[in-house]
């Protein structure tokens, strides 16, 4: 019963790899992102659109306020998904009250807002609490989740004080506010994640070809900072170091990139991040280095290695079916590592919500070090409307090695409303970027015949 449900799924997995290289994606172009004051114009609009709905948010979860304190350099986490673009970090003491646009309030800006170094903020927070009586205000409070725990210890000694029992026995710890307000996602932000994610995919394009790589000369650090130096022409930034790896069987994920120089023969790997316009991407793809020299110069990656992608595929297709929104994040990893085993695929999930931050709020599928079940972070619900990064590896058995090795790829999906499932925002490596070295010869051949 097995082997017929084995075959019938894989004979289905790859008629779905078939079909889809039928159309490859065209080479991706480098994408102009708005100037700096543009940027900002449209940035402000999405921060507008996203504060405007916290009122609902708060009723969604019977709260009434939500109270932030912070300080320049002692910021809350929130603050970075609330501030306007041309703030940077939050002046003086910035104390921020979100309510639910009641009648005693009516009229009043949302959130209401002092910057202030003198102390005349609380008389006035306290009016205000008296005016509007709120019965369950939101404090940033939470032990587990970084999201909704971004009130400092200094500041939250301050209220108790300032506030006094009467109000700090209103407060309460509901970290889903925090948690559903930085993942959620407006329409206008995927034009421009789209963008990124070109960038994305230009970059790598260029990065994993003759063009960059000489085989046994660059090393996999001189591809790093070729990276960083690319995201500097290009006007994006990034949230972490590119990490460039010569795939053996021990690499495994997370670990920083190797120290070798790249060699024919060679199964590359990164992972890389961009950020531009308040949005981060997190990406995995994974090259060959063809071999030119000898009685079978290739002309593509050996079959085995092809093998160990579409396994890899494979995987994203049954964790985005499985993604449905309500789950929890280890539901879908029980359901996800299950249909696996059903299929004879062994591997590994650790995805992640992704957007104002690399590593996003919301429920995480999996980590490398938590492979079957994760603690808090993996109890919360998977939220529609947010963007998600596919992050695992397929293990595969590749005979011309005599090696098992992962096939570690990372793509980032949105979620379709009119569907309610997800989809790549540009697509997802099925097939290697190949390094030819011919073609740089060719290169320099015609460099050497025009001079
Ligand atoms: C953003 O700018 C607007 C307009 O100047 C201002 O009313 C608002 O308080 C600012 N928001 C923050 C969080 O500082
Ligand atoms: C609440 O009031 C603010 C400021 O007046 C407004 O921008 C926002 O759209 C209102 N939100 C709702 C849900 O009524
Ligand atoms: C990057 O920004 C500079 C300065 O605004 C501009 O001249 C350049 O064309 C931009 N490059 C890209 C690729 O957008
Ligand atoms: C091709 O192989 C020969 C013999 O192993 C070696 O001497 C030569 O350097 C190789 N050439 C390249 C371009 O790798
Ligand atoms: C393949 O590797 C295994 C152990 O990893 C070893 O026992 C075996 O001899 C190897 N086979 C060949 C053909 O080298």
């Amino acid at each position: 019963m097995k082997l017929g449900t084995i075959i019938v799924s894989q004979i289905l997995a790859l008629c779905m790899v078939c079909v889809a290289q039928l159309h490859p994606l065209e080479p991706a172009q480098y994408q102009r992102l708005p100037s700096l004051r543009e940027s900002a114009r449209i940035q402000n609009a999405w921060k507008d659109e996203r504060v405007g709905r916290i009122p609902a948010l708060l009723k969604k979860y019977n709260m009434d306020a939500w109270l932030m304190s912070q300080r320049e350099h002692a910021e809350d986490t929130i603050w970075w998904s609330i501030k306007n673009a041309t703030d940077f970090g939050a002046h003086r003491r910035t104390v921020t009250l979100f309510h639910t646009n009641t009648s005693s309030l009516a009229g009043k800006p949302n959130p209401l807002l002092w910057v202030d170094n003198t102390g005349a903020v609380w008389p006035e927070l306290l009016n205000t609490l008296k005016t509007y009586h709120p019965k369950r205000i939101v404090l940033n409070v939470d032990r587990h989740i970084a999201f909704a725990g971004g009130l400092s210890v200094g500041e939250m000694a301050v209220l108790n004080i300032q506030l006094g029992d009467r109000w700090m026995g209103c407060t309460v710890n509901e970290p889903m506010v925090a948690v559903e307000f930085v993942a959620s996602r407006v329409d206008g932000q995927l034009e421009y994640y789209r963008k990124m994610q070109e960038i994305v995919w230009a970059m790598l394009e260029e990065g994993f070809s003759h063009q960059v790589i000489e085989p046994g000369k660059t090393t996999t650090e001189d591809l790093e900072w070729w990276f960083r130096e690319r995201m500097q022409t290009q006007n994006v930034t990034t949230w972490n170091q590119p990490r460039v790896s010569v795939i053996v069987e021990s690499s495994f994920p997370g670990w920083q990139g190797t120290q070798d120089v790249i060699e024919e023969g060679d199964l590359l790997h990164i992972d890389f991040g961009i950020t531009a316009m308040g949005l981060n991407t997190d990406t995995q793809h994974m090259a060959y280095v063809l071999r030119t020299n000898g009685t079978a110069p290739e002309t593509d990656a050996p079959k085995s290695l092809k093998a160990g992608l579409r396994k890899a595929n494979r995987m994203q297709d049954i964790l985005l079916a499985n993604m449905r929104a309500g789950l929890t994040g280890n539901q879908v990893l029980r359901m996800s590592l299950d249909q696996m085993k059903t299929e004879g695929i062994e591997g590994q999930i650790f995805s992640h919500p992704i957007g104002d931050w690399g590593h996003d709020a919301g429920a995480v599928i999996g980590f490398t070090n938590l492979p079957e079940y994760v603690p808090v972070l993996g109890e919360l619900p998977i939220l529609p409307n947010t963007y998600y990064s596919i992050e695992l590896y397929a293990y595969h058995f590749v005979p011309e090695r005599n090696e098992t090795l992962r096939f570690r790829v990372e793509e980032n999906a949105y979620w379709v409303a009119a569907t309610g499932s997800w989809q790549f925002v540009r697509g997802r490596q099925e097939r290697f970027h190949l390094v030819d070295q011919r073609k740089r010869q060719r290169t320099t051949f015609t460099v050497q015949g025009v001079s």
